[in-house]
């Protein structure tokens, strides 16, 4: 049985390092290649193999690859893209680096994901990219949001930084638009310490992702007919992953049915002690085709704040249980883009509700299913009291 040694210190999320990580990682530090190497080729083409996607680029982060995606694609000045006002800052501050303005559109109330509905009401003709995120795994009605991306004719880019694995109709994430960003950060579903890869069967898209990751230079490292001749035709940025980060993602990569399994498991187990609270509403990890990479387990309190969140995750926290919450705020209420674009408080209803109210409680493969069943009953405990 998998699980921590004590209940008593279950931290949100861990890295799963072990053995394999570390031998992966010395034999790269003994051998000549530390960057430009044949590791992060392989981790392109394993990462796509398994989502099904023609082309991988990996890249520095999440981030870099937003960033880039929307670059190669001509976002820039004077054009808008569609945000879901309920993610990680990452998702906007892409669009702010084009040069681009990010277009808020408030979530959906049972999946936390960019409601359709209010992305058609809020459409102008400066829209140039909807930028989905898949909210704590679980994938947005693809199809609507395809019609849309049809109609107006704005690219579709995923945001999968919470979504390795997941699945709409059969597809998995990141191969459902034009491009698909990962996150390899240290409590994903796996990690490369920092990194990102970016997913898509357009063959130009993922040449050129590649070329601006690497300053722009024409020719990459391997592929110079003299060593050290280039020329520059972009203006482009160091946003490469080290052989090191490669060898631990194939690492990784090798272990994730592993992680995933747990997750799910989990996740199943810690739900059935949510479910029946009338309090809490719990998004469910499957909606119509789309089923959640179960990245955690959101548990949203009442709108009417009537249950305090500190105090639930105080309780929590004093019986070892490490929560996390996404996110803390709705993105456009955070200051830099409320100054710089006027949003007020009410205009995001259901984003600001999540980020009041919300709290992610722990699945990841650290966990056996008694730590699941000890973080559901320590959760209803805390629900009860509160209540008296
Ligand atoms: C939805 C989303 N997008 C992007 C990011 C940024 O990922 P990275 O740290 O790899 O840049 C995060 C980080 O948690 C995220 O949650």
């Amino acid at each position: 049985m998998k699980g921590i040694s004590s209940p008593k210190s279950i931290p949100f999320g861990r890295p799963m390092i072990g053995d394999t990580e570390i031998t992966a990682v010395q034999r790269v530090l003994e051998g000549p290649t530390l960057v430009h190497g044949p590791l992060s080729r392989e981790f392109e083409v394993q990462f796509a193999a398994r989502a099904g996607a023609k082309y991988g680029v990996s890249v520095s982060s999440c981030t870099a690859g937003l960033h880039l995606s929307m670059l190669v694609n001509g976002i820039g000045p004077g054009h808008t893209v569609a945000v879901p006002a309920m993610t990680h800052v990452a998702t906007a501050h892409a669009v702010e680096f084009c040069g681009a303005r990010p277009l808020f559109v408030d979530v959906e109330h049972d999946t936390g994901n960019m409601d359709p509905d209010a992305l058609t009401s809020s459409l102008d003709s400066s829209l140039r990219c909807i930028e989905v995120v898949h909210y704590l795994g679980l994938p947005c009605d693809m199809s609507l949001m395809s019609a849309i991306s049809e109609r107006t004719g704005a690219i579709l880019i995923e945001d999968c930084a919470l979504a390795v694995d997941a699945e709409y109709d059969g597809r998995k994430a990141g191969t459902l638009g034009l491009v698909g960003c990962f996150s390899f950060y240290p409590i994903k579903h796996m990690t490369t310490i920092e990194g990102g890869m970016v997913l898509s069967d357009n063959k130009n898209i993922a040449e050129a992702i590649n070329q601006r990751k690497s300053f722009g230079y024409d020719h990459a490292l391997g592929n110079r007919s003299r060593p050290g001749i280039y020329d520059v035709t972009e203006l482009g940025y160091n946003y490469r992953m080290s052989e090191v980060q490669a060898a631990i993602g194939l690492s990784q990569l090798d272990r994730l049915n592993e992680f995933q399994i747990a997750r799910a498991t989990n996740h199943r187990v810690l739900k059935t002690y949510l479910d029946d609270i009338d309090e809490v509403t719990v998004f469910s990890a499957k909606k119509g085709k789309a089923v959640s990479s179960h990245y955690c387990l959101n548990a949203v309190l009442p709108r009417d704040g009537s249950i305090s969140r500190d105090a639930i995750v105080s309780e929590l926290n004093a019986a070892g249980i490490g929560t996390s919450v996404h996110y803390p705020s709705a993105v456009p209420l955070l200051t830099y883009y409320r100054e710089k674009y006027d949003y007020r408080r009410g205009q995001f209803p259901n984003a600001e509700w999540l980020a009041s109210q919300t709290i992610s409680l722990p699945v990841g493969p650290h966990l056996g299913t008694k730590d699941a069943e000890y973080i559901g009953k320590t959760f209803k405990d805390a629900i009860l009291k509160a209540r008296n």
